[in-house]
This record gives structure tokens, sequence and C-alpha cells, in this order.
């Protein structure tokens, strides 16, 4: 017969254990105990005697350190607080999780660990895990999702949870956080066990962040029924800015059945009218298959319609006057018969450094020339977009990083990265759609941003190219290191850390293909270097050249 006991709601799954006696536990008294190397807070209310974790939930400091208030627990270091008896946090973000105590009638005190099954658990784990997204608290987040991993729960299944939550509220369609999604979600494969965590919780905290309390937006119903050639239709409403019907064929299309294959082309197409956005469209679209591939093709009807604004009303920099000298470059070119050339390329063709040589000079109609000569002259587009990644690491390991401190200007580092990823999801297209007009116009978008993106040299001097030193020539290897330290804070606003993320995943890619360092050197310099990422300094300085007259400096 127990004189006081208290038992957790979760069933025990363990023997109980003895850890001392009444006695040595005066009323409202808290003792440290260890049983089978856990550490308990053992506590002695009036209620009864109680044990809970000692470790806060919070930052993990011990419970019997703080403050006892009638059955009130207050952690002495952040000051949560949580009552004895069930655990529950009264202040703060998270229980903490109790056991099940018996004091027999000689005194002694026995506890039985409460040890769930994870497995069982995960329902509420789940919902936890939501509040925390929802809320932001990221060790709320980070803590469920660790158990969750321990309960064997997919980490696909985890991202979604930040897609379902992320995606309705993105304000102008998903933005970078998608493209972190996606590359974190692949950087799983790299760890093993509770180390998993790292990447799913960093991409899970980009979404958390950037989209906390905002409203979220309805789609429109999908069409019941599509017309006669609806990817045509589909690629007409894009154009023509035509946001809430593009939204609902797509959502008709996929509700009638369409698959991943059809879907792809339609965004292929949209994504090669223009060059939008800095090549935004193209690497978010990328990215949102490649997330759907992971995360199951029954998420597109989530994933697609609200990636849709962002493209829709992407900029259209083919349209901006800096584009125009550029585009005569190619203006006399038949893109059939470009793509006609591409379908059977030399092997043989290798840059003989004009291409090269003109992406990295300041002539853009030259630049684009170039890229037409080198398709005529027989380079497949994928030896284009090899060439063009060889530029744009050359520019990232000369860029002159006081550039960064030029706040009349918006070029920074990040608009250089952006010449890589865009090449990598330009590929990732050409890989499923193939050589057709469509992808030459798209890979020649990508020379005309691996050229623009120099306009810093032009108007300042071209930098020394720093001589990184690889640090592996396990190319792989090399780009699984980048990829970790993308993700361990060494960056502090997200929309860098995202282009970090970005970038070494897009980098590892193109240096295996290009069998080379370079694009991984050039991403060592990125993230070691300094760079701006707040920019409220420099959007100081570009309103008061607004307000008095001037305008973006325009090369
Ligand atoms: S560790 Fe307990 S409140 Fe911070």
């Amino acid at each position: 017969m127990s004189a006081h006991s208290a038992t957790p709601a979760d069933s025990p799954t363990v023997e109980s254990n003895i850890v001392g006696n009444l006695a040595e536990l005066p009323l409202g008294g808290m003792k440290l105990v260890k049983v089978e190397n856990r550490r308990l807070c053992l506590v002695h209310i009036s209620t009864g005697v109680h044990a809970l974790d000692n470790a806060c939930p919070h930052e993990g400091y011990g419970l019997t350190t703080g403050q006892l208030d009638g059955e009130l627990l207050t952690c002495a270091w952040h000051n949560w607080k949580f009552r004895v008896s069930d655990g529950r946090c009264v202040i703060g973000e998270e229980n903490v999780r109790t056991h099940g105590v018996d004091v027999a009638d000689d005194g002694t005190i026995s506890i039985t660990l409460n040890e769930p099954d994870p497995a069982e658990l995960r329902p509420q784990l789940l919902a936890s895990l939501r509040r925390g997204i929802e809320r932001d608290y990221i060790g709320q987040v980070s803590r469920d999702i660790v158990r969750l991993l321990r309960a064997d729960a997919n980490p696909g299944e985890l991202i979604w949870e930040a897609v379902a939550y992320g995606a309705p509220r993105a304000e102008f369609g998903w933005g970078h956080s998608i493209a972190s999604l996606t590359d974190c979600l692949s950087m799983v494969d790299h760890y093993d066990g509770d180390d998993r965590a790292l990447p799913i919780v960093q991409a899970i905290a980009g979404v958390a962040e950037g989209e906390r309390d905002r409203q979220t937006r309805s789609l429109p119903d999908p069409v019941s029924t599509l017309p006669p050639d609806p990817r045509d239709a589909f690629r007409r409403l894009v154009e023509s800015e035509r946001l809430e019907p593009a939204q609902a064929l797509v959502r008709g299309a996929i509700h009638s059945g369409a698959d991943v294959d059809t879907m792809r082309t339609w965004f292929t197409d949209i994504v090669s009218d223009h060059l939008l956005s800095y090549g935004h469209g193209a690497i978010y679209a990328q990215k949102a298959f490649q997330l759907l591939d992971r995360i199951g093709w029954d998420r597109a009807d989530t994933v697609l319609p609200h990636l849709l604004p962002t493209i829709v009303y992407g900029t259209r920099e083919d349209k901006l006057p800096y584009a125009t000298m550029f585009m005569r470059g190619w203006a006399a070119s038949d893109l059939v018969a470009l793509a006609e050339a591409a379908a059977s390329p030399d092997a043989a063709w290798t840059d003989d450094g004009r291409l090269l040589t003109a992406l990295l000079g300041p002539d853009r109609t030259e630049a684009a020339r170039a890229a037409v000569a080198a398709i005529t002259a027989g380079a497949s587009l994928d030896a284009v977009l090899d060439v063009v990644t060889a530029a744009v690491s050359e520019r990232m390991l000369r860029y002159v990083v006081a550039g960064e401190r030029d706040f009349h200007d918006d070029f920074g580092w990040l608009d250089i990265t952006h010449g890589m990823t865009y090449a990598n999801a330009a590929r990732w297209h050409l890989a499923h759609a193939g050589p057709t007009p469509d992808l030459v116009r798209l890979v020649l978008w990508t020379a005309f941003l691996a050229n623009w993106t120099g306009r810093h040299e032009w108007h300042t001097t071209v930098g020394r190219r720093d001589e990184i030193e690889p640090r592996s020539h396990d190319l792989a290897a090399y780009g699984r290191s980048l990829q970790h330290e993308a993700l361990l804070d060494g960056t502090t606003a997200f929309i860098v850390h995202a282009h970090a993320v970005k970038m070494s995943v897009s980098a590892t890619e193109e240096a295996l293909r290009l069998g080379s360092t370079s694009p991984l050197d050039a991403t060592a310099r990125f993230m070691a270097a300094p760079k701006l990422e707040r920019f409220v300094a420099a959007t100081v300085t570009r309103s008061i050249d607004f307000l008095s007259g001037k305008t973006q400096r325009d090369c």
C-alpha cells in the first residue's frame, strides 16, 4: 500500500527504481536523483511526491536549481514555469515529462520511468511541431524534430509540415524558402540519426521565420473542364499575367490526373519564355519539382499553384533596357535551327577560350554572339552551360569584395551567385526537356546573366583571382563539407543563408559535372567573405539617391 503516489498519463514501460526515502525530502523540497542514467527532479509538495525530467526543455539547465512556489516550479535560468503534478508548461514553450512515483509505507520512494513508445507519440509530436512552426519557436521545432526522427518519422514528411504551413502564406508565391526546403531535404542524406535534424530544422526555420503571422491565401477552384490544348492555354495565361486562371488551370490538370512529366513541361515552358527575376523562375520551378520527387506527387496541388505568383509576377529582365544589347547578339538567330544543331552536337567541341572570354568581357552583344557561335559550331547546350558555370566561378573568385560597400549600386555577392544557380537550374530543365528551342533560349539567358553579373567590373577594376586552396580533390566530399558549413549559422539574415545553401548544392553538382573544384572554390570564397546581410544602410543610401532624383546606374 502506498502512502503517496503520482502516475503520469503516459503508461510506464519499465520497472520501478528506488531513489530514496521520504524522510530525506521534506515538504517543499527538491532533490536530484538518477535513474538509469536519466537525471530527474524529485519534488515534494502537498499533493505528493512528483518526478520530472531535470533538464528544462528550454535549454537543458537543471530544474532542481529552480524556485518552487506551491505546485509551480520556475526554472532559474530563463523563467519558464511548470506545474509539477503533470509537467505542464505554464510560461514557456514546452511541457516537461513527468514520471511515476510511489512512496511506500516506510517512506521508500520508487520511480517508474515514463518512456512511451515514440511511434505512439508521433501524432502528438506532429501537433506540437505544427504549433512550434506557427509560433516560430525554433527550440520546440528542433526538439520535436529530433523526437520525431527517433520515432522513425520520414524526413520528407517533416519537411511537408513546413510546406503545408508556408505555401498558402507566402505573400508573393514561394521564394527562397522553397529552395531551402528542397536543398536541405537533399542534405539529410549526408547525416545519420539525430544529426539529420540539422538540415531539417534549418529548412523549417526559414519558413517559420518568413511566414509567421501571415494570412493564408486561398486558391481558386480547379477548372472542371480542361481546354483543348491546356499546356498552351496555361502558357498564354502566364504570359498575360493572369494568375488566378493559371492557378485554376494547374489545379484542374492535377485533379484530372496530369502526371509529373506533363506538369514539368508546363513549368519549363513558362520559365524559358523570359529571364525571370535573376533566374529565380527557373530555379524555383526546379526546386519545386525536386521537392515533389521527395515528398510525393500527391502534394502537387499545394506546391505548384502557390509557386505560380513568383513566376507570373516575376521581373522579366529580358524586357529591361540593359538586356537589349545582349538580345541584339542573337536577334538574327533561328532558335529552331540552333535547337537542331544542339540536338546533334559535336562531342569533340570544347571552348577554345572565345566563349569564356566573351562571357567575362564587357560587350553584351559579343557575349550573345559567342554563345550562338558555340552552338552553331557543335557545342551541346550542356557544354555551353559548362562554360557559363566556369565564367561565374571565375567572377566569384575575383569579385572585389569592397563592391559590397558601394551602396549606390544594388549589385553584390548574392547577384553573382545567381549565375551559378540559374545555370544549374537550366541544366535540370534541359535534362528533362532536351534541346528544344525553348531550352536554347533558356541557356542563352544563363549566358546573359553570367555576362551581366560582371557589370561591377566594368565600372571599377577587375579583381585579382583569389587562389583558393581546395579543401579536397574528392569533389563530392568537398561539396558536402560546404553544404554542412552552410547549415552552421555563419550568416545572420535568412536571405544570405538561403543563398549559401542553394549555392553549395548547385556548386557541388556543377563541380561534379565539370570535374573541377572551381565552382566549389568560388562557393568557399563567397561563404567566407564579408557580405552585406541586412541591407538597411544600402537601402537608406538608395532612398536618398531616389529622393534626390538619381537613378540606379545602368552600365
Ligand atoms: S533553461 Fe530553463 S528556462 Fe531556460
